[in-house]
């Protein structure tokens, strides 16, 4: 019965304790843009934002995020479209688009801790995230879309956005 706020809006989980947070999220609560990939922590398209960090939520059981602020792929641009958004249209990254919610917040947990990253920095933080695509460069170039937008709006952390 773990407590806590996703996308600013305090939930309840109502499942047993170990069961994987993206689970809570697509089944309970119905945000279905986080997806299943692997299951085993090896894809990246079920990742989510847990106090403002990128996490697998198919590794994490529901228990662990008592009392904490989630962001999902829904709350990443509440109030508005979120730049790291604005630089995947701009790019045009997706294919399929499957993988893609779980690129996006990476991006967004990068940039928000790394408002400039280096190639090699955005390589070591991207290449968790699989694409059966195999839509790498657009991504890429998305993400450093985003690195050159403003400062003060790319470096918006997830957490602070409240719907
Ligand atoms: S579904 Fe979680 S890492 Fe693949
Ligand atoms: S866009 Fe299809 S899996 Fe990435």
């Amino acid at each position: 019965m773990a407590k806590f706020r996703v996308n600013g809006r305090q939930v309840e989980a109502s499942g047993p304790d170990d069961a994987p947070l993206l689970w809570v999220l697509r089944d309970e609560l119905g945000l279905t843009g986080t997806k299943f990939g692997c299951g085993v922590g090896q894809c990246g398209a079920c990742t989510v934002h847990v106090g403002g960090q990128a996490v697998r939520s198919c590794l994490t059981p529901v228990s662990a995020v008592e009392g904490l602020e989630i962001t999902t792929i829904e709350g990443l641009g509440a109030g508005g479209i979120h730049p790291v958004q604005e630089a995947w249209v701009e790019a045009q990254a997706p294919q399929c688009g499957y993988c893609q919610s779980g690129q996006i917040m990476q991006a967004a947990a990068l940039l928000s801790a790394n408002p400039k990253p280096t190639d090699a920095e955005i390589e070591a933080a991207m290449n968790g995230n699989l694409c059966r695509c195999m839509a790498y460069v657009r991504i890429r170039k998305a993400v450093k879309l985003a690195a050159a937008k403003p400062r003060r709006k790319a470096a918006v952390r997830p957490s602070e956005v409240r719907s």
